[in-house]
C-alpha cells in the first residue's frame, strides 16, 4: 500500500492549529465513502452539505487524519486521541495541495492546456488532445465526455473533476508515459479553487454568454470567475494565451492577460483565422491562416462553432510545439467527439445526427447548422428533442418553439423526466409548438421516438436526435436505465429494432 507521510502531505499547507500524532497515511479524500483504513479525510463546507458532518464516520471506517475547515469540526475530530486533527481556512484549497502531496506532485510533469468559457470547452478539448496525439504524445484530458489518461478511457462523472480526483487522473498519466494534459476547467471548477495550485502551461478563453447565471449570480462575477485563469490571481498565469477576439470578454482579457505569448483567433481577424471556407455534409475545409504562414485544414467536424473551436486548438497546438501541418493532419484525424453533432451512418441516404443540445438557444443553433445542410439538396429537418423533469420549467415552451419554428417535423419526446409524469412534461412543450408549421408527433417512449423520427426520413433529409449526445442512461422516477441515442439509431437504421 503507498502511504505518505502525514509531514509530507501537509507541506505547503497553511493551517491554524492541529492536534493528535504525526503518522503516515494511505489516502486523501473528500468523499467519507471512499475513507478506508489509513486515509486522511478533508471535511469541508460543500454547497448543499457540510463535509464536517461525516467526520464520525470517517473516522468509523478507518481514517487516520482530519482536516477540516470548521473550528467545532476541529474540536468535535479531536475527541479521537489517536487521529491527527488538522484546522484550515478553506477546506477545497488545502485538498488541492494535500493530494498533489500524496500523489507526489504528478502536475509537476504534465504540460497542461486548460479550456475555459461558455461554449465549445469539450470539443476545443477533443481537438487539441487529438492533435497532439496525433505527434505521439502521451497525454491525459478531462472534461464532460470522459477522462483519458495514457490511452486509457473513464467515465467523467464532473466537467472539472475535484482536484484529489484530477490529480489521481494525473499520477496515472504520469505512470502511463503522459507529458502533456488538456482539461476543460468549467468556472464553477475555477470558483472552488478545484485547480489552484496549477501552473498552466497554455490556456484557451473560447467565448462568454448568458448561461451559469444562476451559479454566479451576474456577469461580471461570471467573467471574473473566468478571468481567474488568465491574470495570474490564482497561480502564475499561463505561459501562451490563446483568446477569441470576436468576442468581447475575450478582447477584455487580451489587457488583463499577464502571459508571455500571446495568440488571438477569430473568424476573420485576430492571429489565427479562416480563409476559403467551404462547408459540405462530410465536413468541412478552410485554409487557416496563422503567424507561422498558411495550412490548408480539412475536418470531419463541422459547423460554424466548430471553425473557432479548430482555430483555438490550432494555436494551442502551435503553442505547445507543433508545426502547421501537424496541427492540419491532427484536424484530419478527430472523426467526431461524441455527442457533438456524431453522426450516425449506416449507409442510409439521409442523415442521422445526434447532438446533446438540452436549451432552447442551443436547439436553435445546432437546428440552423442541421438546416444549411439539407437545404442545397431539398431535404428537412426533423427534430427529435424533449425536455428534462424536475428542472427549469420555463425552457420547456421555448425549446417547443425553437424546435417548431427550425424543424420541418418534430417528434416530441421524454428527456429524463425524472420524478415528473413524462406527459405533463410534454403538455408544457405543446404550446411553444402550437404557431408553427412543423408536423408534431408525440411519443413519450424514447426508444420508439427514435425509430418514428427515423421512419419519417426521406432521401437527403436530416433527423436530429437532440437532447442526450454522449450520455448513456435515461432517469425514470428514480431508475437510472442505459440508454445510448447513438446505439438505438444505429439498430433501428440496421433493422434490428423490434417494436416491444
Ligand atoms: N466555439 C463555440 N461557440 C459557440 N457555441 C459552440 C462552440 N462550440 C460548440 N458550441 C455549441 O455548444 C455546444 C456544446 O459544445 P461543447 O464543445 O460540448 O462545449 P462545452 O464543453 O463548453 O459545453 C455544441 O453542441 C455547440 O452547439
Ligand atoms: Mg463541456
Amino acid at each position: 500500500m503507498h502511504t505518505v507521510d502525514l509531514e509530507v502531505v501537509l507541506r505547503g499547507v497553511d493551517f491554524i492549529r492541529r492536534a493528535g500524532p504525526s503518522l503516515a497515511v494511505s489516502g486523501v479524500e473528500y468523499d467519507s465513502r471512499r475513507v478506508r483504513d489509513g486515509s486522511l479525510f478533508v471535511a469541508f463546507r460543500g454547497g448543499t452539505t457540510d463535509g464536517n458532518r461525516f467526520i464520525p464516520q470517517a473516522v468509523a471506517q478507518g481514517a487516520r487524519a482530519i482536516v477540516t475547515d470548521s473550528s467545532a469540526g476541529f474540536d468535535a475530530a479531536t475527541a479521537y486521541s489517536e487521529v491527527a486533527v488538522i484546522e484550515v481556512a478553506h477546506g477545497r484549497r488545502a485538498l488541492a495541495a494535500l493530494a498533489a502531496n500524496f500523489f507526489e506532485h504528478p502536475e509537476a510533469q504534465l504540460k497542461l492546456s486548460g479550456v475555459t468559457g461558455t461554449n465549445g470547452k469539450t470539443t476545443t478539448a477533443f481537438l487539441l488532445e487529438a492533435m497532439l496525439r496525433h505527434q505521439g504524445r502521451t497525454t491525459v484530458l478531462a472534461g464532460t465526455i470522459e477522462y483519458h489518461a495514457a490511452g486509457r478511457v473513464f467515465p467523467a462523472p464532473h466537467t472539472t473533476p475535484e482536484s484529489r480526483d484530477l490529480l489521481e487522473l494525473f499520477r496515472e498519466g504520469v505512470n502511463g508515459g503522459a507529458t502533456e494534459a488538456v482539461m476543460e476547467v468549467s468556472s464553477h471548477a475555477l470558483d472552488q479553487q478545484r485547480v489552484s495550485g496549477l501552473h498552466f502551461d497554455v490556456a484557451i478563453f473560447t467565448n462568454l454568454t448568458r448561461d451559469h447565471l444562476d451559479y454566479h449570480g451576474s456577469m461580471e462575477n461570471y467573467f471574473a470567475a473566468k478571468r481567474k485563469l488568465f491574470d495570474g490571481s490564482t497561480g502564475p498565469p499561463p505561459r501562451a494565451a490563446i483568446l477569441n477576439r470576436d468576442d468581447p470578454y475575450g478582447a477584455m482579457l487580451e489587457e488583463a492577460a499577464g502571459s508571455e505569448l500571446l495568440y488571438t483567433y477569430g473568424l476573420e481577424q485576430g492571429d489565427f483565422h479562416a480563409d476559403s471556407l467551404r462547408m459540405e455534409p462530410s465536413g468541412m475545409h478552410f485554409i487557416m491562416v496563422t503567424p507561422h504562414g498558411k495550412v490548408p485544414v480539412s475536418t470531419r467536424l463541422t459547423g460554424g462553432v466548430n471553425v473557432y473551436n479548430l482555430l483555438a486548438a490550432g494555436a494551442a497546438a502551435i503553442a505547445r510545439g507543433l508545426t502547421i501541418e501537424q496541427v492540419a493532419s491532427g484536424a484530419a484525424s478527430l472523426d467526431y467527439v461524441p455527442g457533438r453533432f456524431q453522426a450516425v451512418d449506416c449507409g442510409q441516404n439521409f442523415a442521422v445526427v445526434v447532438d446533446y443540445a438540452h436549451t432552447d438557444d442551443a436547439l436553435r443553433n445546432i437546428i440552423a447548422v442541421a438546416r444549411a445542410f439539407v437545404t442545397e439538396k431539398g431535404g428537412r429537418v426533423i427534430t427529435m428533442f424533449g425536455c428534462g423533469g424536475d428542472r427549469d420549467r420555463t425552457k420547456r415552451p421555448l425549446m417547443g418553439r425553437a424546435a417548431g419554428e427550425g424543424s420541418d417535423g418534430v417528434v416530441l419526446t421524454s428527456d429524463n423526466p425524472r420524478g415528473e409524469d413524462p406527459l405533463a412534461i410534454i403538455d408544457e412543450v405543446l404550446p411553444g409548438l402550437r404557431g408553427t408549421s412543423a408536423m408534431v408527433i408525440v411519443e413519450p417512449d424514447r426508444r420508439r421516438a427514435i425509430a418514428l423520427a427515423i421512419a419519417q426520413a426521406r432521401q437527403n433529409d436530416l433527423v436530429l436526435l437532440a437532447g442526450k449526445g454522449h450520455e448513456k442512461t435515461q432517469t425514470i422516477g428514480r431508475q437510472v436505465i442505459p440508454f445510448d441515442d447513438v446505439a438505438i439509431a444505429r439498430q433501428v437504421l440496421q433493422g434490428g429494432e423490434k417494436n416491444e
